[in-house]
Order: C-alpha cells, then sequence, then structure tokens
C-alpha cells in the first residue's frame, strides 16, 4: 500500500531528506548508522521510553524508525527553569540508561553527541523523548552536555540550554552522590 510521504523541516544536517510515512520516520544511512541501530535496539531491550525505535530499511535503502508525538522546536529559543530540569533530568536518564551497554566499549556512556532543543519532542511545552541518534558514540556523561558545534557557541540561546542543563545535571549527580 502506498503511503503519503510527508516532508520534516525541522533539522538541518539532513534537510530535505527525512519524511514522516504514517507513524514511522524514513532517514538516509550514513557510516554510523550500523552503530545507531544496534544502539536503537539496545534502548529499546531495556525499554527505554524517551526514543525512537529502529524498525528496519525501507525498499529505497533508508532507515525506518517510529515516529514521536509531540513538537520539536525549529529553532534553539529560549526555556524556562522547569523546562531546562525536565530536560537534564531526562538526559541523566538517558545516559544512566546507556551505562554497562556493551557497545560502549569501555567508555563511561554512550553519548548523543548532539543534544540540541532541537533533538527534543516536547509534549505540553515540557521535553519527553529525544531524537536524532545519528551522531551516537561512546564517550562522556559532561561531554555530551558541554560539546556544542561552532555554531551553536556563537547562539545564545544554545548556550542557555547546554550550560544550565550541564549544571543541573552535575547538581543532581552530586545530589544523588551525597545520598
Ligand atoms: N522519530 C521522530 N519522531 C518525530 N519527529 C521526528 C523524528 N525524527 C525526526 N523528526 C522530525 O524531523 C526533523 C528532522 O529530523 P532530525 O533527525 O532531527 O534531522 P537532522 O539530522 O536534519 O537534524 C526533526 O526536527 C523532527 O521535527
Ligand atoms: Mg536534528
Amino acid at each position: 500500500m502506498h503511503q503519503e510521504e510527508i516532508l520534516l523541516t525541522g533539522g538541518k544536517t539532513n534537510l530535505g531528506s527525512i519524511v514522516r510515512v504514517g507513524d514511522t520516520v524514513r532517514r538516509p544511512l550514513n557510516n554510523n548508522s550500523t552503530f545507531v541501530h544496534k544502539f536503537l535496539q539496545y534502548l529499546e531491550n531495556i525499554n527505554f521510553d524517551a526514543s525512537p525505535r529502529f524498525l528496519g530499511i525501507d525498499e529505497k535503502g533508508r532507515e525506518i524508525i517510529s515516529y514521536i508525538q509531540g513538537d520539536v522546536p525549529s529553532n534553539v529559543g529560549y526555556y524556562s527553569d522547569e523546562q531546562l530540569i525536565v530536560a537534564a533530568k531526562l538526559i541523566q536518564r538517558f545516559h544512566d540508561a546507556t551505562t554497562g551497554c556493551e557497545l560502549a566499549n569501555n567508555e563511561e556512556i554512550i553519548c548523543h553527541n548532539d543534544l540540541s532543543p532541537c533533538n527534543f519532542v516536547f509534549i505540553d511545552d515540557m521535553p519527553t523523548s529525544i531524537i536524532d541518534f545519528e551522531m551516537a558514540a561512546p564517550g562522556t556523561r559532561i561531554l555530551d552536555t558541554s560539546r556544542y558545534s561552532s555554531v551553536n557557541l556563537l547562539r545564545k540561546p544554545a548556550i542557555q540550554f547546554h550550560s544550565s542543563v550541564y549544571s543541573l545535571i552535575q547538581l543532581i549527580q552530586s545530589r544523588i552522590w551525597m545520598r
């Protein structure tokens, strides 16, 4: 059955080549795709509920992942303390979920490596899921929450998001460690 392809325009890296088909998203493959597919399957196996599911490769050679309902900001924007706290907790939950994964190859965690607000799905204005795992790779929590592209560094809202999330994660972790 032929299903309509709807262009998804929020991202920049793959602008023009990401489409929604029914409840799925189709994205082009790249050199990191094999790793990403294994990683998404790992997250599914441990029942991590805030990332898309890997569903296979389609007849056009694109990866098929599940479409997550909600809103994805097209620009970095400004965020309230409450939104930043929710984002920090979500990132920490994601990092926690990746510890002990064989794919981390003895590194601390598996980094998403592009934790821009534009790669979060928001529901009722709160970040609830993470998308766009194409740069995922073994690394450290600190790197994942503090590494920005030079473009993002020049954009104040991005700094606000990243630096606040980073300090919030440190705060949350220090509270956990102090218990
Ligand atoms: N799994 C998904 N669920 C819902 N929307 C998605 C999903 N994957 C991508 N999108 C939408 O497509 C846009 C571009 O996807 P993304 O994977 O972020 O590509 P890019 O690498 O170009 O940033 C996102 O901004 C979002 O709106
Ligand atoms: Mg993106």
